[in-house]
């Protein structure tokens, strides 16, 4: 879910709406908001979007106020509808709530035998009737009190009846950022709605406590010290959170990619064209006694993990496992001093993949993170992190995110390498100049995006297809396939093509569409004989190949010819492709590129 709250000199309306908007890829299941207009609690709320709740707003009468609290849901707890939808009110207490509250139950039971009862099915009107008990005329009382009762991840930002222009903030696990402007006081899920006002900022620390009032904002620790957080400093600009002409921003977020890329590449690179990890705090020798290393990530930041491990065990010659953040954290996972833990994470603020870091310090290992928003939750609680410099993404369906995090399993296989020995001075800046390749290499494969659309006028009306690949090519059909999957809400597969004969080649007939990766040298033959086993059913076959050699042209439909990368980059460009079918395939069938049904960007409960 994404919350705002506003309070300060200008309308609220506008700081709420704006901020729900640049909020909307977490959740968009309804949206709502509560405003004080001469000193009473207002609400309006809707399911649907914020464009929804934006018509209702301005449809108010006298929408008069300098104090709000906004919200767009991603529904966990209770299904979509008006009822579910925040804010939610309890006598005095109006509130707004990203987590969930584990020991609702628990609490409503409690709250029953005094007689109250919710209407809704959320656990967050569990939190607003908590805090109406508990609050006897002392906010900082009642709030502490909630936090020893509440179990589970919240964020929540609450207004009381009786103190008209004050938002009281908690947080335990869902993340909170905010700055204090000309305008008055922000607090938000994610700065990407704090943007336009400063450039300044901070993360609301864990179990604190915070106000703000049109002056200023306090933060209050559980002991009801006032503390002073950390600022932060942001280097994205407004128009890099904005479409920017593009109709929407998953194709921005593509188009972007070349520069993302060199952002993140480029400053590590240091003279004689070696990887230099050490501006980022990653010590050389952090390899020292490590026999092991765990990747453990969600979705699309775990399919960059699967890439990892190749690289990884080819260079590196150390195990390697990709494990989902969501099992690793459940399944008693082997580890200790001599391991290393890499978390991936756009957000930095995925639960699943927090807790399965803290699991790993917890564990004694040593904790990596890749990742992209800074001074988020994984980035602030790792022992190191390597930043991917994609800027905002905002579109659910990642992208440039992914590519970048790419990046960073290359440049961190590289330099661990050279470190270990297993890569000479020369050879290690053979493959960082080959790495650098891959930027132009981007900027050419983007050209191929009318192939791309032709080809989803094909693919737009087909019920399932598959993607195989070997290897690399593998671990890239997982994030092909996903990519399709979330936006076009086509079914499809990925399968190591070799494994296609003990089973699913019995779905394959004709016209079956086949996106088939033969982009590396050692298995290119071993592919093209799999590309005939499913041609010989029928299949309708998209290449993909890395250069334009191809023995037989009547083995496929379609070729993507990527530009010949040297070395083991082509699922830098490779990943480009799938990603324009994924988006030219779901604008053909006309949906919400992105925003996909049922999904949200950020999640931050379990
Ligand atoms: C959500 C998004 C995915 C994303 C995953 C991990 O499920 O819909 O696109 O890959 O979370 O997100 P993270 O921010 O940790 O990379």
């Amino acid at each position: 879910c994404g919350i705002i709250g506003f309070t300060g000199q200008s309308q609220a309306k506008n700081v709420l709406l704006e901020g729900l908007e640049s909020l909307e890829y977490r959740g968009y299941d309804s949206a709502g908001m509560a405003y004080f207009n001469d000193n009473v609690i207002h609400t309006i709320k809707t399911t649907g979007k914020v464009s929804s709740l934006r018509k209702k707003v301005e449809a108010a009468p006298k929408f008069h106020s300098t104090c709000g609290i906004g919200h767009t849901r991603w529904a966990t707890h209770g299904g979509v509808s008006h009822i579910n939808s925040h804010p939610h009110t309890f006598g005095k207490v109006t509130l707004i709530h990203n987590g969930i509250i584990e020991n609702y139950h628990e609490l409503e039971t409690m709250l029953a035998a005094e007689g109250k009862h919710p209407v809704s099915q959320t656990d967050t009107e569990i939190a607003a009737m908590l805090i109406d008990h508990l609050y006897q005329g002392n906010p900082m009382e009642a709030l502490k009190k909630t936090m020893e009762f509440l179990e589970g991840a919240y964020a929540f930002c609450i207004l009381l009846e009786d103190r008209p222009g004050v938002i009281y903030c908690l947080r335990n696990g869902s993340p909170l950022v905010a700055c204090h402007c000309e305008e008055g006081s922000i607090i938000a899920s994610d700065m990407v709605a704090l943007i336009k006002y400063s450039k300044e900022y901070f993360v609301l620390p864990e179990q604190h406590i915070a106000t703000l009032t049109k002056d200023q904002i306090t933060v209050f620790d559980i002991n009801d010290k006032v503390v002073t957080p950390k600022m932060l400093y942001m280097n994205w600009d407004i128009s890099s959170a904005m479409k920017g002409g593009y109709p929407n921003y998953m194709l921005k977020e593509i188009h972007e990619q070349p520069e993302a890329l060199r952002s993140t590449i480029i400053p590590r690179v240091r003279e004689g064209n070696l990887p230099d990890l050490s501006k980022d705090g990653i010590p050389h020798n952090i390899l020292d006694n490590v026999n092991r290393i765990i990747i453990t990530a969600c979705g699309t930041a775990m399919h960059a993990g699967l890439i990892g491990r190749v690289m990884f065990e080819r260079l590196l010659r150390i195990p390697v496992t990709v494990e989902i953040a969501s099992e690793f954290r459940y399944q008693n996972p082997i580890m200790d001093k001599n391991t290393l833990v890499i978390t991936i994470s756009q957000s930095g603020e995925t639960a699943d993949t927090l807790a399965a870091l803290r699991l790993a310090k917890a564990g004694n290992a040593k904790t990596l993170s890749i990742v992209n928003v800074k001074g988020s939750s994984i980035a602030r609680e790792s022992d190191y992190v390597l930043y991917t410099h994609a800027g905002p993404e905002i579109a659910v369906a990642s992208t440039k995110a992914y590519t970048c995090q790419l990046s960073c399993l290359y440049l961190l296989a590289f330099a661990f390498a050279l470190e270990k020995g297993r890569l000479s001075e020369e050879d290690c800046s053979k493959e960082m100049e080959n790495l650098l390749q891959i930027i132009p290499a981007i900027e050419k494969t983007l050209t191929f995006h009318s192939l791309a659309e032709d080809i989803s006028r094909n693919l737009k009306d087909c019920e399932d297809l598959f993607f195989i690949g070997r290897g690399l090519d593998y671990a890239l059909s997982c994030e092909g396939s996903i990519k399709l999957k979330e936006i076009s809400y086509i079914h499809s597969e990925a399968y190591a093509a070799g494994e296609l004969k003990h089973g699913t080649l019995s779905l394959v007939t004709e016209g079956t569409p086949v996106i088939a990766l033969a982009t590396q040298a050692n298995v290119y033959s071993k592919m093209i004989s799999n590309i005939r086993e499913v041609r010989a059913r029928g299949a309708m076959v998209i290449l993909i190949t890395n250069g334009s050699d191809l023995i037989d042209s009547s083995i496929c439909d379609y070729h993507f010819a990527l530009p010949y990368l040297a070395g083991d980059f082509a699922p830098f460009t490779a990943a480009i492709v799938l990603q324009m079918l994924a988006y030219y395939t779901s604008v053909g069938r006309g949906l919400d590129v992105d925003q996909p049904r049922n999904l949200a960007k950020s999640v931050t409960v379990e």
